[in-house]
Formats: C-alpha cells, structure tokens, sequence
C-alpha cells in the first residue's frame, strides 16, 4: 500500500433551529462515503463535525417556545444525532459550536489576528427594533422595494426586480420580529481586513484546493477589493461574547467553522492525538471540507483567511456539490417534497437512498434530482436484481450441496483477475468523487457476474447426479466476485455491506483483502439483505411530509402535472396571529386614476361608517366608474402608508396569478360595508 495519509473530513454544520432533510443527507452521505472509502484504503480518518448552534434565528426560536437556546440545541443535537445514526454515518464525533473548547479556539483565534492588525473598528448604522430593543440582521427587516415599489421585500433583496440595496434604503420598513418601524442607530463593530490576505489567498485559490468552476468564482471576486468582513453582532444575541466588549458578540459564521476544528480537537482529546501538530502551517496532514454550493464563500475566502491570520494550517481542500431538488423542483413543503431525514426512516431503509445519491454524485456542483419513480426502478434494478441477486442465487446451493462451505479453487480465474483489474480506476472515481463514474464501473461488473451464472446454470446441473462440484464451483466464483463488488460498495451501503460480511463471515471493510479469493471458507446461511423498494413506501414518504408539515394535501391524487403546478404556500401561523389581521367587508364609494402612476387606483371606501382612501395596484384592469358601489374585502388595521402618491390606509385584497392580473375579491351579495372576516 502506499504512505499512510492522515485526514480530517467535516461536513457543513447544520443549524440548531431545524430538522434535518433529504438535501442536507445529500452532503452528509457524500462525505461518509469519501471518510469510509479513505479508511477502508487503510488511511487514517476522522469525520468530525458539529450542530451550529449560534445565531439570531435560533435565538428567536427558543423564545417562541418559551425555553432557553441552551435547551433548544441540546434537544435539536439530540434529534440530529438519531438521524445521523440511523442514516449509517460514521461520524467520530458531531459536537457542537456552543462548546467551551470551541469558544477558547475561536478567542485564540481572534487574538491572533487582533495581534497580526487583521482586525478593524468602524461605527456602522444600522436598523434597530425599538420595540424588540435589538438591532435588526437584514432577513428581520422586510418593506418596498425602493428600485420597483414591490411590497413586502426583504431587507436586502428584491425578489421582483432583483435589485440588491442596503437595509436602510428600503421604503416603509417594518421589523419582522415586532412589525415596528425600524429605526437607524449607530453601533461600532469590528471588522476583519480580508485584503490583508488577498496574496494567499489568491495562490491558495490556485493551489488545487478548489474544484475549477469554484477558483473561477473566487477570481472574478478577486477582480474587485475585498471588503471588510463584518464579524460583530449587538447583544441581544445568542453566541459567543467578543472578549472586553461584553455587549458584541461574534457573528455566528466567525465561531461556525472553529466548530470544525474543537469538534476535532475533542477527538485528539480522546484518542491522544497533537492536535496542534495537525493544526500546524506546514502539517502533512490533510483537511477537507464538504459544503454546499451556497457557502462557497464562507469557506473559501473568510475561512482561509482566518486560518491564515491565525498562523493554522488552510484546508488542503474544499469540496463544494449542488443542491438537491426532488421529483424535478425545490423541495416544497406543499408538495410533500420537503422530507425529512426522519419521515424517510420511518419508511424506508437509508441504503437504498445512499446508493441512488452515489449512483448521481459527479465531482462538479450540478444539481441532483431524486426523482422518486427513477430511485425506485434504479435500486430495484441495481441492487436488488443485481447485486443481491448473484449471493441469492449461489447461496443455497453451497449449503444444500456443500454443508455451507465454499470450494477449495475458482473455476474462472481470469473473470476474477478481470474484476481485480478494475480496482484502481474505481478507487480513483471514489478518491476524485466521481461516484457516479464508480458505481457504473462496478454495476457493469454486476452484469457480468450475472452473466456468468445465467450461462452456467447452477439450478440445471443441480438436479444432475455427480455434479455436485461443479456446481460448489460456480457458486463459489459468483459469490466471490459479490464479495469483490459489496467491498468496493461498503462505503455507499455500509449496512448491507456488514449484512453481507455476517453471510460471508468475512469483514468487507479493507480494499486490500480483495485479492485473495475466498476459498474453503465456511459461510453462514443466506439471510435478505435488501428488499425491494415499493411505491407504497415512497407515497407514504410524500404523505408524511404533507402531513408533519400542516399543508393541505394536493386537490388531486400526485399525478405529475398536478403536483408540478401546486401551490407554495407561506410559512404556517397559528391562529392567534390570523386572528390579528382585521378583515372588513368595504364599499367603494368612488375611484379615481391617480396621476403619474400607471398602476394605482385611488379608492374612497366606506367600511361601515369609517371612511378610508386607499391606493390599490389595479389600475387598467379596471375601469375606475365599473368599481363605484362595489363591495370588496379590505384590510382594516394595516398601518397607514405613506407612498409616493399619499397615505394608503388599509389595503384592498385581490387574487393574482403568474401575469399579475388582479380578481378584486367580493363577498356574496348581502353582506353588509363593515362586517368582519373570519
Ligand atoms: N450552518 C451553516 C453551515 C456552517 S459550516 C461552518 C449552514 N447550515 S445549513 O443547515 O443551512 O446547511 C448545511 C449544509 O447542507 C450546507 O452545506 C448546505 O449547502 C447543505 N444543504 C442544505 N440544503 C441543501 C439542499 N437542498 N441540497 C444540498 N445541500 C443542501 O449552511
Ligand atoms: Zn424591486
């Protein structure tokens, strides 16, 4: 074998505040199969990772349920580390960023660089919550567009236009988290000085760590001058405290990757390994980073510049995939697409899932489809009718025929050496994460193998006297060519690898062993290794999710069209929020255009005695005089507001679809201006 390397192998840390889903999975059953191949190489491999822990959101959320952050991570690692096991990782730790070891790395951390003038102090403005009493990250604040008007926007996005702006320029602002009026408020933050780093970076960027598409990105980003990355969040805030600044904390994405390295370093902790051997610049000793293709930036700029400022070792490499859709779209949770890790195990084994994203994992960030018609028809074929075949069928006969025994020499020597050749293309598919490449090179294989049992038949010469031994032979040669394929298959299907070890009385768990036959080796007796997958099994998955999720079920039973064009539908809320918002049944008693504005209408409504003007989007849909005495629905307590036009006060609900056209909603004749909703 060649030198023994030593590597650490993390995956992206999944936030403290939500269940894990299939598109999480994605990344997880990537990396576990690269962190078992490198082991059953013979190299030596820590997975470590950890839940991240920190943050606004999850702040938040504890506080809707009315119980401390401490609490809600402790419950949600908990319900992590179950899905996690039950989905056959081999983790060697999954910690947490909320750690005392995570905490002195991440000060040690920010030490150095304060010691190397990596760190900067600027007073920013930013919006505050005057209600909520805190400052306001940019998802927390939604208003208009100031590019196109579009309401309800976030902070720092349009989702109509596209513009991107800064918080403070949005129209009508409002906080999420109260619905106050934000207001601008100046804070000192502190900041760390990515040029300062612009040199290594850009020759690590070059170096090999970074996958082609990925370099290309990071240099169209070295076009420009790298900003200051802002590191500081105001108290209130769920985190670790900026040391001598007992009101700062740091933002989560600081403290988020160290949890990489304290969740390793309570592995050295463990197994007596020098972490700070590992963690040292010029360490032999590798570092890889599985993330998704939404955090390239975080790991590929403002981690390698931290580590660098630190005087730490970079990572030797950063493998970025894409993202997960399911049945050709976003995971919806309307669609019951949205499944989590949970509601699959609870229906179906985690293998068959593991082989179908191997079976579709290329080393690029295209995209991935679990097209669940596809998933089931490839497992069924591939692992059941294959692989699983070939033991199935050459068991019995060895225990029948030859008291569970295998024989004593291979009939086709050469088809085994076949296989054997085949070793190191596949290990580089693996190594290169060519998967994909990898299990089409093995289930070809497959087909021979099944060839070869379908031209020997085992089952004919089975009921001819005296052949006995031959027959002891063919079974011999199929199930050591299964042995072969299961071995380079046990990172991607570890548990029906080890099923397939128990029958085989054989670990399956070194590349090396493959090249010596089994031979005169008693076995166990068959037992199932794999089922078929049924579409019961992956309905009732679809199901489930509608389900755990609160959506109403699809109009009609899942065909392809009727799904493709189902709704998504806003985050749920309880009634007690519904019951906030105050509808009112209106009469427009006139309307009129509204100069310079082509889309607006200005509406007189009555709502029962209360006289409103309104400013409603509707215009040249409607001709003003046709709406005069109509009645319609309004919103009786939004807060008034100001427009370019005048004050809106309340707004006027219609129904819209994809072009925009508005259908002024209207309640049955004899409702009266004034009546309530609900
Ligand atoms: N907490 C950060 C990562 C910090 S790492 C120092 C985070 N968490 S996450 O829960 O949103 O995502 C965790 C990982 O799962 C990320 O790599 C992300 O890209 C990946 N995925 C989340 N949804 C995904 C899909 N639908 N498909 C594939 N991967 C996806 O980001
Ligand atoms: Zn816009």
């Amino acid at each position: 074998m060649t030198e023994k390397r030593r590597i650490l192998v993390t995956a992206a840390l999944p936030y403290a505040n939500g269940p894990i889903h299939l598109g999480h999975m994605l990344e997880y059953i990537q990396t576990d199969i690269w962190a078992r191949f490198q082991r059953a190489r013979g190299h030596e491999v820590w997975f470590a990772w950890a839940d991240d822990a920190h943050g606004t959101p999850i702040m938040l959320q504890a506080e809707k349920e009315s119980i401390s952050p401490e609490q809600l991570i402790d419950r949600m690692h908990a319900e992590h580390l179950r899905d996690f096991e039950d989905f056959g990782l081999s983790h060697d730790n999954f910690s947490s960023t909320h750690t005392e070891a995570n905490q002195g790395l991440v000060e040690r951390i920010w030490q150095r660089l304060n010691e190397r003038g990596a760190v900067r102090t600027r007073t920013i403005e930013q919006f505050y919550d005057p209600d909520r009493g805190m400052f306001l990250p940019d998802r927390f604040i939604r208003g208009n567009c100031p590019r196109c008007g579009a309401a309800d926007q976030y902070g720092d996005s349009c989702e109509v236009c596209g513009a991107t702006y800064d918080p403070t320029e949005l129209v009508e602002p409002r906080s999420v988290i109260s619905g106050a009026r934000p207001v601008v408020r100046e804070t000192e933050h502190f900041f760390v000085a990515l040029e300062d780093f612009r040199d290594s970076l850009a020759a690590w960027v070059r170096s090999g760590a970074l996958q082609d598409e990925v370099a290309n990105k990071l240099e169209e980003w070295f076009g420009d001058r790298l900003r200051d990355w802002d590191v500081t969040r105001d108290s209130p805030y769920f985190g670790f405290p900026i040391p001598g600044n007992p009101d700062k904390y740091f933002y989560v994405w600081l403290d988020a990757p160290v949890g990489y390295l304290a969740s390793f370093a309570e592995i050295c902790q463990r197994e007596g390994l020098d972490f700070e051997q590992w963690m040292a610049p010029d360490t032999e000793t590798e570092m890889h980073h599985f993330i998704g293709k939404d955090i390239i930036y975080f790991h590929c700029l403002f981690w390698p510049a931290m580590l660098e400022g630190a005087g730490l070792r970079r990572p030797t490499a950063v493998h970025a995939h894409g993202f997960l859709t399911v049945n050709g779209a976003k995971m919806s949770k309307s669609r019951g697409t949205f499944i989590k890790a949970r509601t699959w195990l609870d229906h179906l084994h985690p293998d068959p899932l593991r082989y179908y994203f191997a079976a579709k994992l290329g080393s690029g960030l295209a995209d991935i489809d679990l097209n669940l018609d596809d998933f089931r028809a490839r497992v069924n074929a591939d692992l059941v009718g294959k692989l699983v075949n070939i033991a199935s069928r050459s068991a019995g006969f060895i225990h029948r025929l030859g008291q569970g025994r295998l024989g004593p020499a291979l009939p086709d020597q050469a088809l085994y050496e076949r296989f054997i050749n085949e070793h190191q293309a596949i290990l580089a598919e693996f190594e290169s994460r060519n998967y994909h490449q990898a299990i089409r090179r093995i289930m070809a294989l497959a087909d021979e193998a099944n060839r070869y049992i379908d031209e020997h038949k085992p089952w004919v010469l089975a009921r001819e006297a005296g052949r006995e031994e031959e027959v002891i032979a063919i079974c011999t040669q199929g199930l050591n060519l299964f042995r072969i394929m299961m071995t380079w298959l046990a990172p991607v299907i570890p548990a029906t690898a080890a099923a397939a070890g128990r029958f085989l009385d054989v670990a399956l768990d070194r590349f090396d062993d493959i090249d010596r036959p089994l031979l005169d080796h008693p076995i166990r007796p068959f037992e199932p290794l794999l089922t078929r997958v049924e579409q019961t099994q992956t309905d009732a998955v679809l199901e489930a999710s509608r389900q755990s999720l609160g959506a109403p079920p699809p109009a009609e039973p899942a065909s392809a069209t009727a799904t493709a064009t189902a709704p998504e539908f806003a985050d749920e809320i309880d009634f007690g929020q519904f019951s906030r918002v105050d509808l009112r049944v209106a009469r427009i008693e006139s309307a009129e255009t509204v100069e310079g504005a082509d889309r607006l209408l200005r509406l007189k409504l009555d709502l029962g005695g209360v006289q409103r003007e309104i400013l409603a989007g509707i215009r040249g849909h409607y001709e003003p005089k046709d709406l005069t005495g109509r009645l319609t629905v309004v919103v009786a307590n939004l807060a008034p507001r100001k427009m370019r036009f005048g004050v809106s006060e309340g707004m006027v609900l219609a129904a819209s679809g994809e072009d925009g056209r508005p259908f002024l909603l209207e309640p049955d004749s004899g409702a009266e201006p004034g009546m309530r909703i609900r």
